[in-house]
């Protein structure tokens, strides 16, 4: 099996995002390392450890890693996904908790364990892989594959007109982290819009008689509505598509091949993902960017995370 870790802040479309990791069996999730973001640390930690335990994998050790962006402060997302991260509804947290372990550590160690074969996929701010590659700057060279739910590769952000919200939270952590790794597999904001999930589908499936589509149905409702009332009759799963991208990237994608940097200042671009379309700048092609994923094979892929 494909040895997979994945930096996560549950968050909703996280949590999709690992029930569908842990239903591919393809794949082995040897950690989580949790990052602040959508709700502060100590929220994000607690929705890792009960996904765990819902899923019925108390076996992947949960890495809490650090509490704030690198050097500015961010606003969380608490508007989308909850006070708490998971909808607010009261869940009994898991008995279990966090390793001792920092998640920055645990990055650096497991690469050292599964030296070629480990795949990271980042679902949340960079900010603890920004730290793993300033404790090490080797880290690119012992991973197979990297990939980032982040950006927004034309400009169409989520969260502020230009930058999308992994980025934006912690920027400095970004550039350092794309300017370190040769290569980084991104599925931006922009992929997530033209990969929606239609609500009247999501609701059909939610209402099975399934404990993680129960479950799921519980914690999602709050963004669903929310979703619904802002943005349509589409729900919009980011991590999810990216997940479902880095557990098969083989046939019915499109990519684009291109040179990605962050823009760190700027009175409205701060957080922006700047795509050098027409390679004017001479750097390297340091991205692949999803533009398409066979859309039939993402819902099918979400079903299965559901147990349907
Ligand atoms: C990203 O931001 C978070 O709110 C989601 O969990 C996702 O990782 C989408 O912009
Ligand atoms: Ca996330």
């Amino acid at each position: 099996k494909i040895p997979l870790l994945i930096d996560t802040d549950p968050g909703v479309d996280d949590a999709l995002a690992l029930l569908m990791a842990f239903a591919d069996d393809r794949h082995d999730v040897v950690g989580l390392t949790v990052a602040a973001g959508n709700v502060g640390l100590d929220y994000t930690v607690r929705n890792a450890l009960k996904l765990c335990e819902v899923a019925g994998r108390d076996d992947v050790p949960v890495f809490a890693g650090t509490p704030d962006p690198l050097v500015y402060p961010a606003e969380d997302a608490a508007h989308v996904h909850g006070r708490d991260g998971f909808g607010d509804v009261d869940l009994t947290p898991s008995a279990r908790k966090a390793e001792a372990e920092h998640a920055a550590l645990a990055i650096l160690r497991l690469s050292h364990v599964h030296a070629g074969e480990l795949t990271l996929v980042a679902l949340g701010p960079l900010t603890n892989i920004a730290l793993a590659l300033k404790l090490d700057p080797t880290l690119p060279q012992r991973l197979k594959r990297f990939l980032v739910m982040g950006g927004a590769i034309n400009g169409h952000g989520n969260i502020t007109p230009v930058a999308e919200f992994n980025i934006a939270f912690d920027p400095e952590a970004a550039h350092i982290v794309f300017s370190a790794f040769p290569h980084t597999e991104v599925a931006d904001w922009e992929a997530t819009i033209a990969h929606g999930l239609m609500h009247r589908d999501v609701e059909k499936w939610l209402a099975a008689d399934t404990d993680k589509a129960r479950f799921y149905e519980l914690i999602s409702r709050k963004t669903r509505l929310w979703s619904e009332d802002s943005r349509g009759e589409y729900w919009y799963a980011a991590d999810a598509l990216a997940m479902a991208w880095a557990l098969q990237p083989e046939g019915g994608i499109h990519v684009e091949q291109r040179p990605l940097s962050i823009e760190l200042t700027g009175n409205r671009s701060r957080g922006a993902t700047v795509v050098d379309w027409n390679r004017q700048t001479g750097a390297p092609d340091n991205t692949t960017l999803l533009i398409g994923y066979d859309q039939g094979r993402f819902e099918a892929q979400v079903r299965g995370a559901l147990g349907l």
